[in-house]
Order: C-alpha cells, then structure tokens, then sequence
C-alpha cells in the first residue's frame, strides 16, 4: 500500500492529511508510525520537486489549503488536480480551489461551506505531529526578539525536539543565516524533519540538523556562533559547551519548564563567569472576547508554559561589574 502512496504521493498526502484532520485528542493517535511518516516525507519532497512551496498568492497544485466549516472544524488537504477530499457534506473537488485565491470559500456536493487558506506558520506548528513538546509561539516570539536572532546570524539549537523552533529561527536567520541543530534522540530527529521539510518546501540548505548530544560538541565541530538557543531537560550541562562555541557578545538563550530547573540554570550561568548577569522571565497571554457587552477576558489561558533565560558572553577573561542591589535597612 506504501509503495502505492509512494508512487502517488498527492493521494498519500491526502490521505494522512483526512487521518490528521484536526480533529483535537485524536491527533497524535492517528498519526502513522515512523516507517510511515518517513515515506510521507519522502512523498511530499517528490512533489516539491514539481510544486514549489508558495506561501501566498493563488492556490496552485502541490499547497496544503486548510478548509474550515461552518462549525469552525479544521481539514487540511494537499491540492491534487482531478482529486477529491469527502467530507460528510459530499464531495470537494480539488479543481473547484486549484486557481482560487486565499480566503475563498467552496461548496461541497452536500451543501456545505468551507474557507480555504493556506496554514500560517502558527497553525503548522501547532496541528503537526509531535515527538517531543514544541515551544509555544508566545514564547517563541520572545525569544526572536529578545535573542535578537537577526538575518544572516550563525544559530546553535538544541533540542530539534518537533522542529517547531527550527522553523521560527530559520525564518529569522534568514537564506544568509545558518541554523545548526542538534537532537539526541532518532525518533525526535525524524519529527524535526518532516515538520520542518513539509512546511518549507524540502530541507532548507542552511540547516544543519545533526543526531547528537549536544554536551559532546566542541568548537571545531561547530565554528563560532552567534546565538544559542537550548531548549532541553539540563541546559545547565551544557554550559561548558555554550561558553565555548558562542562569540563575545553572543546571546545564550534557554527554556525551562519548572521553578528547580529555572533555579539551576540561573546559578550554572553565574558560576561560568563568562556570562552577564542572566534575566528570567514568563509570557502571558490572554485572549479576549470582544461581543457587544459580553466583552471580557477568555475564561481559559495558558497560564505557565515555560521559564525564558538569556544572558550575553562577556569577552574572554572579563569579569562582569557585579550588580549591585540596595542594601537592606
Ligand atoms: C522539548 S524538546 C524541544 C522542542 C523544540 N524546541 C521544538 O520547538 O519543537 C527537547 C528535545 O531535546 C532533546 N535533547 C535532550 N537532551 C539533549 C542533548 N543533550 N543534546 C541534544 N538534544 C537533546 C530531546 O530529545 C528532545 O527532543
């Protein structure tokens, strides 16, 4: 049956795209195994190949349209010509969207109405498969700001994890840039690549994604960087790595989910000496409601995702003015 898929990637693309369908809970059970999702990646390489990403304009052949329904339910097809998507209002054919613009909506054989746009980025990350949590886009906007990830930047991540992150700073680095990424585990690897390859049209050519522990990485497997982003259970042991391979005046950022290991990190950082004093901070972000006078704060957020840190090498052998605090009376 793969082999099939493999010889029709459209229809493979289509048909896990129906089994990850949006549908929140169900997702990562309907997910196919590795073996699996590695023919998908090699499928949708193939038909990058005739159809390049767009990620505006148009729809042609070879997008992925995300068709949402009256009741606000997520599909995501991959355009085919001559091909169909059936939903339980009957039939879509591929050819009614293939030549529409972005924001169009498309009738089904039963009656029904879907809007069809193409995934942003934030709906990529947050509706792929994942092997290991992705940073959320709060907090991912953080730390390209914050961290100052600019084009043409020289850029160290590890964990690759589900390649949420990867994508983000490729964008910030830009074509001129390079994004070095390290992954311990195979499987998570895996993820990382498909993500990122589904979403950006193939492997981009500056990105280094590397099976490894990042603790075994010297300078010369590297070079110097920029930026170092860390985004792993012990940041802290890594430490020795980071103050290595990052440039004087670089950005060392990091991402942890629990108060210990904000402790622990914080105190690693200081204890090198090399670095200044590190900040750390939280994002919150509330959703409102905004409908006449029902208008008020969402009921739900989510209220704590993850600790950020960030701190700048000093230049080698400096010793940062300690900070100094008021004296208590
Ligand atoms: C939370 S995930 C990273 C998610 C990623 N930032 C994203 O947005 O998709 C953490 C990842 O770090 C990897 N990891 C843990 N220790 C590592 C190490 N020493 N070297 C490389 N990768 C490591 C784990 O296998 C895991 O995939």
């Amino acid at each position: 049956m793969v082999s099939r898929w493999l010889r029709t990637p459209g229809a493979l693309c289509s048909h896990f795209r129906v089994c990850h369908a949006n549908i929140v809970g169900l997702r990562y059970l309907l997910w196919p195994p590795l073996s699996l999702q590695a023919a998908y990646t090699a499928a949708i390489r193939d038909e990058r190949k005739t159809h390049p990403m767009a990620y505006s304009g148009k729809f042609t052949a070879g997008d992925r349209v995300q068709l949402t329904d009256a009741k606000r339910r997520h599909f995501t097809i991959t355009l085919e010509p001559g091909a169909s998507f059936f939903t339980h209002k009957g039939e879509i054919k591929h050819d009614d969207i293939i030549g529409q613009d972005e924001g169009t909506v498309v009738d089904s054989t039963a009656g029904g109405q879907y809007l069809c746009f193409r995934h942003l980025l934030v709906d990529h990350v947050l509706s792929m498969p994942r092997g290991a949590a992705v940073i959320y886009p709060k907090d991912a906007a953080q730390i390209l700001v914050e961290g100052d990830f600019f084009p043409g930047a020289t850029v160290l991540e590890a964990g690759a994890g589900s390649g949420a992150m990867s994508m983000w700073l490729l964008r910030a680095v830009g074509s001129t840039g390079k994004l070095i990424s390290y992954e311990i585990r195979e499987d998570h690897l895996a993820y990382a690549e498909q993500n990122v390859s589904e979403y950006m049209g193939g492997h981009p050519e500056n990105w280094d994604l590397r099976l490894g522990d990042l603790k075994d990485v010297r300078k010369e497997d590297v070079g110097e960087v920029d930026r170092v982003l860390l985004d792993m259970l012990e940041p802290w042991e890594m430490l020795d790595t980071v103050k290595d391979i990052l440039i004087p005046g670089g950005v060392f950022m990091t991402y942890v989910a629990t108060v210990p290991q904000l402790m622990k990190v914080m105190e690693g950082i200081r204890e090198t000496g090399c670095f200044t004093e590190p900040k750390a901070w939280e994002s919150l972000v509330r959703e409102w409601k905004v409908e006449g006078l029902a208008t008020r704060p969402e009921h739900r957020m989510n209220a704590h995702t993850a600790f950020l840190i960030l701190a700048r090498r000093l230049a080698d052998g400096v010793t940062a003015p300690r900070p100094q605090r008021r004296a208590r009376r």
